[in-house]
Formats: structure tokens, sequence, C-alpha cells
């Protein structure tokens, strides 16, 4: 007679385990875009004569880093080793969303790029060391999960919130600045789009990470917050050298430094964690592209936003109807 190891369960919608997965899963899919419905094709013309080619293409080359790891560590593992069979439905969806932004900068590479420059980008993306620190910082904490251990889960949502909420903000400066002064305004909005969806993970994750700190001692809290600030501040000083180092040509490392700062708040925000850097200005052209794409900064306020939970309309035959 066969040994049965364990039970598997399936999963059941009807029967809610997760307070918020519904919603997530609902909004995430509502957003679904592809790259291709972008006209980057129309930003040719300006990319003959834009003058730092070199710091854009970089700052591609480095989200493109991030999303991949993402697409196939961050989310496969904290799916792997979330044990709410919704929750993980919901994190294998955003998966899949990870692997469309990885494949969204290649479409505007081969729109605007030589196949030499191309190869070029994905060198320096090999070579370089700040890039390669934080993706193997992240990684780290990614592939350390333990079966059954909220601990090191909550870790590894921890270092997600992180990437999904802060890290990639040095590179969506750019396209965010230039986009808001009408320069390469096409591939601001595939990056526009990617950054909304980046707005649910980092919510969604830290809303999940909320829910298992709850449950830990107060000793044990506190250990693990001083794990995580400790992580914040490590990344921080990579990401500013990476500022200068990508940024050098352009003039723009001390705003972009005030951006990365505001978003590293919102990131500890999401953990439900006390911000860590003082408020700052941050330059008005850059939030003000945000907000004019609709985006769900913002996820649970209705204001400015092209989201409300009120929106979320029932499935029907309609919602099938696509119109590409
Ligand atoms: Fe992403
Ligand atoms: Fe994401």
């Amino acid at each position: 007679m066969f040994n049965l190891e364990k039970t598997y369960e399936a999963i059941n919608w009807n029967r809610p385990t997760s307070d918020l997965a519904n919603v997530f899963w609902e909004q995430q899919w509502k957003q679904i875009w592809f790259p291709e419905e972008i006209a980057v094709s129309k930003d040719l013309k300006q990319w003959k004569d834009f003058e730092h080619q070199d710091t854009y293409k970089k700052v591609f080359g480095g989200l493109t880093l991030l999303d991949t790891v993402q697409t196939n560590i961050g989310m496969n593992e904290i799916a792997k080793f979330t044990p709410d069979l919704q929750e993980k439905a919901v994190l294998t969806v955003f998966g899949a969303f990870e692997a469309i932004h990885a494949k969204s900068y290649s479409y505007i590479f081969t729109t605007l790029c030589t196949n030499e420059e191309i190869d070029g980008i994905f060198e320096w993306v090999k070579k370089n060391e700040f890039l390669q620190y934080k993706a193997n910082k992240i990684g780290e904490v990614y592939s350390s999960i333990k079966e059954d251990d909220p601990e090191t889960l909550w870790k590894a949502m921890f270092a997600s919130v992180m990437l999904e909420s802060f890290l990639f903000y040095s590179g969506f400066f750019y396209p965010l600045y230039l986009g808001g002064q009408g320069t390469l305004r096409n591939s601001s909005e595939v990056i526009s789009l990617i950054l909304r969806d980046e707005a649910i993970h980092g919510v969604a994750v830290g809303f999940f990470a909320q829910n298992l700190f709850k449950n830990f001692s107060t000793e044990k809290q506190d250990e693990l917050k001083v794990w995580g600030y400790e992580l914040l501040l490590d990344l921080y000083q990579n990401e500013m050298k990476y500022t200068d180092d990508l940024y050098a040509e352009t003039g723009l490392s001390p705003e972009v430094k005030a951006y990365i700062r505001y978003n590293a708040n919102k990131a500890l925000m999401n953990l439900g964690l006390d911000m860590m850097f003082p408020e700052e200005e941050i330059n008005p052209i850059v939030m003000n592209g945000i907000r004019n794409e609709g985006s769900t900064h913002d996820f649970f306020s209705t204001k400015g936003s092209s989201y409300s939970l009120a929106k979320v309309a029932p499935i029907t035959d309609e919602t099938f109807k696509f119109n590409f």
C-alpha cells in the first residue's frame, strides 16, 4: 500500500483565510498591461539627440536586474514558504507581473538601442559592484527562508519590501523626471505602469509581513527591528554610492538621494515600522509624474488615485472581453 506522506489541501476561495488576499488579487489583475501597448518608438526622435543616453541605459539595466531577481527568487521563494493558500496564489500572480516588468525594459532597449549597445548594458549590469551588492544582499535573505519558520519568512518579506518600495526608486527617478518634462515620455509611461504594480506589491507584502510580526514576542520583535534597520542602512549606503556612480554626468545625485530617502520611509511604513529619515522636499516634477499617471502609490487612498475599493467591479462575461 502506498504510504501517504502528507495531506495536500485544495485552495478554497469561498472561505476567506486571509484578510485582503482577494482585494490584492483583484486589483493586480485589473491593472494588467503589456509593454507593447505603449508606443515607445515615438521616443526615437528625441532619443537620437538625448544627451545622457549612457545614464538612461544604465538606469534601465539596473531596473532589469532587480525585476529579474524579484521574478526568479523573490516572489517564488516567498510564495513557496507562505502557508496561507490564498496569499500564496496572490504572490504567484505578483511574480508573473515581475516577469512582465523585467521584459518591458528589453522592449524599450530593442526600440531605442542597437544590439551592440544592448549587449554592453547587460555586461555592465554583471560588472557594476553596487548593483551586484544589492542583488546579493536581497537574494541572500530570499534564499534563507526555512520551512515552518515565520522569522526567516518575515525577513524575506522585509527584504522584498525594501526592493519594491525603496531600491527601485534610484532608477525610477530618471524616467519620471524626464517624462514629467516631456522628454522620452513613452518610456516613462512604461515605468509609471511598473511603479503602479510595485505600489501594490509593497503594500501587500508589507501587510502580510505585519501579520506575521504581530505574533512574535516583544523581544523577538525588537531583535527583528534591529536586524531590519541594519539591513536598510546597509542598502542605503550602497544606494548612495550607486546613485553617485549612475548620475555623475547629470548633476541630479542630490535630488535622487532625497527621493531614495522618501521611499525608504515609505517602505518602512508599508512594514508598519517607524520612519527613519526626516521629511524633505522632493522634486515636484517627479512627484507630479507619479500622480498624473493615476498611480496607486497611495494604495488605500481614493483621492487622486485611479484606484478605489468601490471600483472593484464584480466579474461578469464583460470582464473577459479585452480590447487590445
Ligand atoms: Fe517589478
Ligand atoms: Fe514588484
